[in-house]
């Protein structure tokens, strides 16, 4: 929008109606003002000026409006957006999040989340992507770009160290500057740099003894004057104590707002404790972005949902990750089925809170092996649709609304039934689910399986492998479980993860071999709770702790693993295929600012079949402590045929090899190792290239 525009409006408005561009409407299902009852939140509208309230809906998985009346499509949570390690397909799944929400009169999507796996037990690891901040930002910058290209704005959140729930709206996040610049700020700093989303929101917690969104040197230095950043910062819902220190330190809306802080912050500028210059700007930066969107001006109409339920489809199916597959994957269409675990009924589309999603579907594990006539056993199927049966109005709002799983114990089949089965069928399909959401984290007891689980998975194992019949689980989860301490007992593992509502459909196919699994870890998976660097979600008091401390710094996921030796479950960017590649042809060039490494991967096994191969680079030993390595590019090669191949030419600019030493970014002088791999620890190519003299980098 044009600075002319914008400063004509300035001149028009009164103090009070730009208050009001900055503050919201409070709740919009009971608002007057609502122009889409049931959105996240909505500013007030200027009539007398034609400035319209500007809506904003959740959320990572799909446009959340709590209204029956707009259903959206369900796609995959992030954490398996970013499994599928293919930003050109998360750009396709963002413009159309973007239409659908343009559709229903939205002018801001409040997705992407951009914080960190620091712990497995996450509350909202289902809503981040990766552990790692290079996969984050990249897979993070094709969402923004996707959903903006549909005429209306993405809002990356939440900034920054949001990474537990665990007493998460006064939480004091302590953590050093480098970890910060080189793990937590990284993937917002990328996604800004890359993609220019129109707006940040500040998160719950504090950063270092400060509320972020009271935070200037976080708002307003970093985001602003060093990474360039031109859009508006926003509040968590009600996130904060003080709307005066929020809107001085550069966070311009307050959301959901409402009658009460409206009147604080008219106050605060009329006693002068808020500049008007303050007000006039964040109402610039508003308006600049805002009055371009596509939202308000649409009239309400229907995307084109068919289309997008089959991008949710590609997305599902990309994002699956093969953990282990002793042969018996894929599946024979003709085989008998036996299909154990709850989830074959209750297969979970996404997670809870914000987050979660209204579609008019999912196709379950059980609807989708019958839609593709496979030969199921129903007498079993019949057994568990009478345990689930009793949930039935829970069940309707398990697959509109939230998730909240009916909690119904694994012991649905007894030991005879199962032995019976085993007879009269070819394999055994195991079902493991998890929901988790907004507002809590998980408990050890989630990480490891429960105690009528491990009998499901013990009891059907020995009944089947005895007369050499195979076992599958699936893991259909929001976040790493255990798998170490049982994964012996069956043939193969499909983390499915949450797919959204396809999700049936992708398992299915996935099993199948109609497509190939192709997805990667971008998370790890480790072997114990007790192996992870960041046990604690917070000391005294317990269950709401005031701070956290960041005490693994930079160590964090596989960075951690890797340097300290401890082997994991299962890597980060591991996953296998049904077919088989190979790494050749390495080379690497200098030029003054970037290292080009360019390698072939050919397909070379029986199927078709897509890699992702990975770059990491191992830096020689020198003054500052670095991980033993680190992801620096990556590449998901085109569907190859057998015996196909590919030529993949990455860059790496030598800024982003740079360690923050608390001033600036520096690249000490050595000899570096590049690694190419299909995973972090399988490296199927090795170089080096040297650096002569130490370079330095700001921002
Ligand atoms: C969540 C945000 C969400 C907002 C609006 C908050 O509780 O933390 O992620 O966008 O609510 O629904």
């Amino acid at each position: 929008m044009s600075q002319q525009i914008i400063e004509e409006l300035l001149s028009k408005l009164s103090i009070e109606e730009k208050v009001k561009i900055l503050v919201g409407i409070g709740d919009t299902t009971s608002s007057q003002l609502a122009r889409v009852p049931g959105a996240a939140g909505q500013t007030h509208p200027i009539e007398r000026l034609n400035i319209p309230g500007f809506v904003l809906a959740d959320g990572p998985a799909g446009v959340r409006i709590e209204n029956p009346a707009c259903r959206a499509t369900a796609f995959p949570v992030e954490v398996m957006l970013a499994s599928t390690w293919n930003p050109e397909l998360v750009e396709q799944v963002g413009k159309a999040m973007g239409e659908e929400a343009r559709s229903c009169g939205v002018d801001v999507l409040l997705a992407p989340a951009l914080n960190i796996h620091r712990h497995p037990l996450g509350g909202r690891n289902f809503e981040y992507f990766s552990e790692d901040p290079l996969l984050s930002g990249k897979i993070a910058s094709a969402y923004v770009r996707g959903v903006q290209s549909a005429g209306i704005g993405a809002c990356i959140k939440h900034f920054v160290g949001n990474e537990q729930e665990t007493g998460r709206w006064g939480l004091d996040t302590f953590v050093s500057e480098r970890a910060l610049r080189e793990i937590y700020l990284k993937p917002f700093e990328i996604a800004v740099k890359e993609a220019k989303p129109w707006s940040v929101m500040s998160a719950y917690n504090k950063l270092n003894g400060v509320h972020c969104s009271e935070n200037e040197w976080l708002l307003t230095t970093v985001l602003r004057e060093e990474w360039g950043f031109d859009g508006f910062v926003m509040t968590d819902w009600g996130a904060g104590e003080d709307v005066v220190r929020q809107i001085n330190a550069g966070n311009d809306v307050i959301m959901p707002g409402g009658q009460d802080k409206l009147e604080q912050v008219l106050k605060a500028v009329r006693e002068g404790k808020i500049p008007i210059e303050t007000i006039d700007r964040a109402v610039t930066r508003v308006l600049s972005k805002l009055l371009g969107s596509a939202g308000y001006k649409s009239t309400p109409g229907k995307p084109d949902l068919e289309a997008h339920a089959k991008i949710a489809y590609e997305a599902a199916v990309e994002g699956m990750v093969l953990l282990k597959n002793e042969g018996a994957l894929p599946i024979d269409r003709g085989k008998k089925i036996a299909f154990f675990g709850v989830g074959q009924i209750l297969t979970v589309k996404g997670g809870m809170g914000s987050g979660h999603t209204h579609p008019p579907y999912v196709s379950t594990i059980l609807d989708a092996a019958r839609e593709r006539s496979l030969a199921i056993d129903e007498e079993l199927a019949k057994k568990y649709a009478e345990a689930v049966s009793t949930y039935k109005e829970e069940l309707e709002i398990f697959y509109r609304d939230e998730p909240d799983k009916p909690s119904i114990s694994e012991d649905v089949v007894g030991e005879a039934d199962i032995y019976a089965t085993a007879q009269r069928n070819d394999l055994a399909v195991i079902v493991v689910t998890r929901v988790s959401g907004e507002g809590w984290d998980l408990a050890p007891e989630d990480f490891y399986l429960r105690d009528d689980e491990k009998w499901l998975i013990d009891t059907v194992s020995e009944a089947y492998r005895k007369i050499g019949k195979p076992v599958v689980a699936i893991l259909n989860i929001g976040t790493p479980i255990d798998v170490a301490s049982w994964r012996e007992k069956v043939d193969a593992i499909l983390l499915a993860w949450q797919p959204g509502q396809e999700a049936g459909r992708a398992i299915i196919d996935t099993l199948l071999g109609l497509v190939n699994p192709s997805g990667k870890l971008p998370t790890t998976f480790p072997k114990t709770l007790g192996d992870v660097p960041s046990w604690t979600f917070g000391g005294e008091p317990a269950g709401s702790p005031k701070s956290v401390t960041y005490e693994e710094d930079i160590y964090v996921g596989y960075r951690y693993y890797d340097t300290f030796g401890k082997e994991p479950a299962y890597e980060f960017g591991y996953g296998l295929s049904y077919t088989t590649f190979s790494y050749s042809d390495l080379s690497i060039e200098q030029d003054s600012e970037q290292v080009k490494v360019k390698f072939r991967v050919t397909n070379t096994g029986k199927m078709p079949g897509k890699e992702v191969a990975q770059v990491y680079v191992k830096p020689p030993k020198g003054k500052i402590d670095k991980p033993q390595k680190e992801l620096k590019a990556f590449k998901k090669t085109r569907l190859l045929q057998p015996g196909e191949h590919e030529d993949i030419v990455l860059t790496i600019g030598y800024k982003d090899m740079a360690s923050f030493n608390g001033k600036e970014w520096v690249l000490e002088k050595g000899t570096y190792k590049i690694m190419v791999g299909s995973s972090s620890r399988r490296i199927h190519l090795e170089g080096e290239f040297k650096i002569h003299e130490e370079k330095t980098f700001r921002n």
